[in-house]
């Protein structure tokens, strides 16, 4: 009889690193995680120490792998939070500036400044990219680095200094500062990507000023990314599998045909539609984005990002102190029977789409005097499926009308929530027995090059349905919560498109 071979997952996220090992057939069998501090220098800064990254990832994987024999761990895959930028120096492998998170706003002005200067810019940019000029984006938070560290600019250019998304950075140290690389998913976040041509565009480094010596090398998802330093874990184990959390979560959910769509809820929400070999260009706001890449081949998706879902949850709990815990909000939720007109516009970090507005703030409208802590926890929970309902509405403008959505996440525990956003939605919302897609999918694409899984057909054969919610609300009712939506995210806009 052959040993069962292990496969571990790193997840390094927004506010926690995880670290799960899996069996062949996609369980987990270990999950080790912990959350590490977030740091809000200014209003709209969000930054990460990238040291804390590193420590909580080795921490979590040793623990996660503390409980199986190392001997039967294949492979590793890594997938993260993204565009969150680090730059750091190659000898020394010390990040020059703390990590600037993909929330974080403050080169705005600096989108700003590009778009005025030029209006086509823009479409410019996303004819590349595949994304828009934004805050969001990895670019401006590179050159931003580069112009706020004394002396950065010019030790980039000569060579000195690198670039990478967490990923990348976690690979850097992970190989012992043997392997400076990442994966066409999250190079497709940067805005320095041509997500057409599949390589660094030297127009977009120009355009963004960021100096190509900075970049790492970009490979397919399931890859050969190098082994990790075997002082670490105690044995050399291979990295073979990269993916974005959110096309990783596409992945885990096994997306694989052009029409597959899921939405993720995690700190946000991302929608991910498979569109096939076709970059697809959204008329209305949408990014278009690499959802995988094997052996040279680009499968394309359309993305909408949406900044503040469960991070709505916790401001509820850490914010406002009305809740202990997330797994409160269902009761909550449910005890009213409608939201007595109050809506939440969770726009702390701006807007993402199809919004695309940085300097909007959240606000809650509809108040009253027996308004109390029942209408703020449904009127977050509410706005997270109209946001949903928001980007959905987009995709039918471009011609996408899905019938159904997998959805995964930490809310996704939430029976309530999932009926509201199948209700609002007008379509099936399906959950999946592993709502853990995103470590998950990390796992198969190293599974894939570890040669455990034959194809996705393979892969697939592992997604179960765990329930499925459909619309049971009166158009009329939908039709005057989506009203009272649209009026209160209209209020909070600075820069109507
Ligand atoms: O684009 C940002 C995204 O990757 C962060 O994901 O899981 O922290 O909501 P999450």
């Amino acid at each position: 009889m052959t040993d069962t071979r292990y496969i571990l997952a790193i997840d390094q996220g927004t506010t926690s690193s995880r670290a799960i090992v899996f069996d062949e057939n996609g369980r987990s069998v270990s999950v080790a995680q912990q959350e590490f501090p977030q740091h809000f220098p200014n209003s709209g800064w969000v930054e990460h120490d990238p040291e804390d990254l590193w420590s909580t990832v080795v921490a979590v994987c040793k623990e996660a792998l503390a409980r199986v024999d190392i001997k039967q761990v294949a492979a590793i895959g890594i997938t993260n939070q993204r565009e969150t930028t680090v730059v750091w120096d190659r000898k020394t492998g010390k990040a020059i500036y703390n990590a600037i998170v993909w929330q974080d706003r403050r080169t705005a002005s600096l989108c700003h400044d590009l778009k005025k200067g030029d209006p086509k810019l823009e479409e410019a940019v996303n004819a590349k990219s595949g994304l828009l000029i934004d805050p969001y984006f990895s670019a401006t938070k590179v050159a931003w680095i580069l112009d706020h560290v004394s002396g950065a600019r010019a030790r980039a250019e000569q060579g000195d200094l690198a670039f990478g998304t967490v990923d990348s950075f976690l690979l850097w140290r992970l190989t012992g500062g043997k392997s400076h690389a990442t994966d066409a998913t999250n190079a497709a976040r940067t805005n320095l990507f041509n997500i057409r041509e599949n390589a660094w565009d030297d127009t977009l480094c120009k355009i963004f000023r960021v100096p190509q010596t900075m970049l790492p090398e970009v490979k397919d998802c399931a890859a050969d990314f190098g082994v990790t330093d075997a002082d670490l874990f105690g044995a050399e184990i291979p990295v073979l599998g990269m993916a974005g959390d959110q096309q990783a979560a596409a992945f885990g959910q096994c997306c694989f045909e052009p029409g597959d769509i899921k939405s993720t809820y995690g700190t946000g929400c991302f929608v991910i539609l498979n569109t096939g070999e076709e970059a697809v260009t959204s008329r209305h706001r949408l990014l278009t984005t690499v959802g995988y890449r094997l052996n040279g081949k680009t499968s394309y998706a359309i993305e909408g990002a949406i900044f503040v879902a469960g991070a709505a949850v916790q401001w509820l709990r850490d914010g406002l102190g009305i809740i202990k815990s997330a797994a409160e909000t269902e009761g909550l939720a449910k005890s009213l029977e409608d939201n007595h007109g109050v809506y939440l516009v969770p726009a702390f970090t701006g807007l993402g789409a199809p919004y695309w507005d940085p300097d909007a703030r959240g606000a809650i409208f509809g108040l009253t005097r027996d308004t109390g802590p029942r209408e703020f926890v449904r009127a977050a929970l509410e706005s997270v499926c109209y946001q949903t309902f928001d980007l959905f509405e987009a995709m039918a403008a471009d011609g996408v009308s899905p019938k159904a959505v997998r959805v995964d996440g930490g809310m996704v525990a939430n029976d309530w929530l999932c009926q509201m956003l199948s209700d609002v939605l007008g379509i099936s919302v399906e959950r999946p027995e592993v709502t853990e897609t995103t470590a998950l999918g990390a796992a198969y694409l190293a599974g894939l090059q570890a040669g455990i899984y034959r194809d996705l057909d393979h892969i697939s054969a592992n997604w179960h349905l765990d329930a499925s919610f459909e619309p049971k609300i009166e158009a009329a009712r939908r039709d005057g919560l989506l009203a009272g939506w649209k009026n209160a995210v209209g209020r909070v806009q600075t820069d109507p498109n």
